[in-house]
C-alpha cells in the first residue's frame, strides 16, 4: 500500500537513493549524495519539512516531491501567495503515475494551507531557492523535456504550460569577443570590473547563493559618477556550476543574469559585457557557459543567439489553472 508523510531528519539517505534510481535525465546531478542535498536543500534558512513529501510502498521510500515559495518583491522574505512544486521524483514503479499524482496533490495542499493562490509546477530563475547545482544547470528551468516522466506527472494532474525556458550553452574553445567599431567605442568609454564573491544584494540572493562561487562583472562609465565611481551601466553574474559541472566532467560557468540599466539598452552594452566576460572566463580555463532564458524574453534570446549560444534542452514551468 502507498502511504505519504512529510520529511523527517533521518530521510536524507532515502531521498538521495530515490534520486539515484529515478530517471531524471542528464539535467540532474548524479550520483546524488546526502552531502549534496544538505548543501542545496536542507541547509536553506527557508527549508520547511512540511513542504517536502515522501511516498512509501509499505516501508520502502519510492518517491518525493518538494513544494516551495518565491521571494517577495523586496527579496527580504518569502511571498507565500505564489508557490510551486519544484520536483516530483519517483522511482520506476508499477504505480509510478499514481504515486506522482499523490505527491503533487499533497504539495498543493501544503501550498494552499500556507496561503498560495497561484500554484505552479517546476522552479524558475525566480524560484531557484532549492536544487541550484543539483537540477537544471545555470538556474532552475522549470521541468526539463529530458525529465519526461516529471512533465507527464504535472500534465496528468491538470497543470498547463505557463512558460518555456531555453537552456542555452556556448562552448568557449577559441572564443574571441567580436571586434567592431561599436565595441571599440564602448571599450574606450567604459571600464569592466571583476568582483569575486560580491556582497549579496538581498536576503534572497544571499540565501540562494551562499556556498557557491559567484563572480560579478560590472560595466561602468569612465566619467565620475555620484559616489566618485563611474556610473553603473550594467552587470553580469556567473557562478561555478558545482557540483553539476563536475558530474558532467567540464569546467562550466552558469550565467545567472545580465542586466543593462534601462536608458542604456540597445546600445550594444550587453553584447560587449557578456563577450568580455566569456573571454575572461575562457582565459581561466572555463570551457562551457550555460544560461537560461524564457522564450518570452525576445531581447535576451536574440542577445545570446548573436553571441553563439545554442539550445541544449528546454524546460516548462507549469501552472495549475
Ligand atoms: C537583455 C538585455 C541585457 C540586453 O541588453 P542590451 O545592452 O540592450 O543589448 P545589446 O544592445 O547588446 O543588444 C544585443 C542584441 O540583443 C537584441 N536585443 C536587445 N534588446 C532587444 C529588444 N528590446 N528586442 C529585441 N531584440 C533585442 C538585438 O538582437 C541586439 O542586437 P542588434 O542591436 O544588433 O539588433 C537588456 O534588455 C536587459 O537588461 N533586460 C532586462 C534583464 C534581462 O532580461 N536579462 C536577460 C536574462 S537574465
Amino acid at each position: 500500500m502507498i502511504t505519504f508523510r512529510c520529511f523527517r531528519n533521518d530521510d536524507p539517505p532515502r531521498l538521495a537513493g530515490i534520486w539515484r534510481t529515478a530517471n531524471l535525465g542528464p539535467g540532474a546531478m548524479q550520483p546524488m549524495t546526502v552531502t549534496h542535498l544538505e548543501a542545496g536543500v536542507f541547509s536553506k534558512p527557508y527549508f520547511d519539512r512540511e513542504g517536502l513529501m515522501l511516498a512509501f510502498d509499505d516501508d520502502q521510500a519510492v518517491g518525493f516531491a518538494h513544494a516551495a515559495f518565491a521571494p517577495n518583491t523586496d527579496r527580504d522574505a518569502l511571498d507565500t501567495s505564489t508557490g510551486t512544486t519544484l520536483l516530483v521524483v519517483v522511482e520506476p514503479h508499477e504505480h509510478e503515475a499514481d504515486i506522482a499524482a499523490g505527491l503533487i496533490s499533497r504539495c498543493e495542499d501544503y501550498l494552499r494551507r500556507r496561503g498560495a493562490r497561484t500554484i505552479l509546477g517546476g522552479g524558475s530563475a525566480e524560484m531557484a531557492g532549492f536544487y541550484l547545482g543539483l537540477y537544471g544547470g545555470a538556474l532552475i528551468p522549470g521541468i526539463l523535456d529530458s525529465s519526461a516522466a516529471m512533465q507527464r506527472a504535472f500534465l496528468a494532474s491538470g497543470y498547463e504550460a505557463a512558460d518555456r525556458i531555453a537552456v542555452l550553452r556556448r562552448p568557449l574553445a577559441g572564443f574571441r569577443p567580436p571586434v567592431n567599431r561599436l565595441q571599440l567605442a564602448i571599450r574606450r568609454a567604459s571600464e569592466l570590473r571583476v568582483i569575486d564573491e560580491p556582497v549579496r544584494r538581498t536576503w534572497w540572493e544571499a540565501a540562494t547563493t551562499t556556498g557557491i562561487a559567484l563572480r560579478r562583472y560590472e560595466l561602468r562609465g569612465r566619467q565620475e559618477g555620484p559616489e566618485g565611481t563611474g556610473a553603473l551601466l550594467g552587470s553580469a553574474s556567473f557562478w561555478d556550476m558545482q557540483p553539476l559541472a563536475s558530474a558532467w566532467g567540464v569546467p562550466a560557468a552558469g550565467l545567472m543574469n545580465v542586466t543593462i540599466e534601462g536608458p542604456r539598452r540597445r546600445q550594444g552594452l550587453a553584447s560587449y559585457l557578456v563577450a568580455e566576460a566569456l573571454h575572461d572566463l575562457a582565459a581561466e580555463g572555463v570551457t562551457l557557459v550555460e544560461t537560461q532564458v524564457s522564450e518570452a524574453n525576445a531581447a535576451a534570446t536574440s542577445l545570446f543567439g548573436k553571441l553563439g549560444f545554442q539550445a541544449a534542452d528546454h524546460g516548462t514551468v507549469f501552472r495549475k489553472p
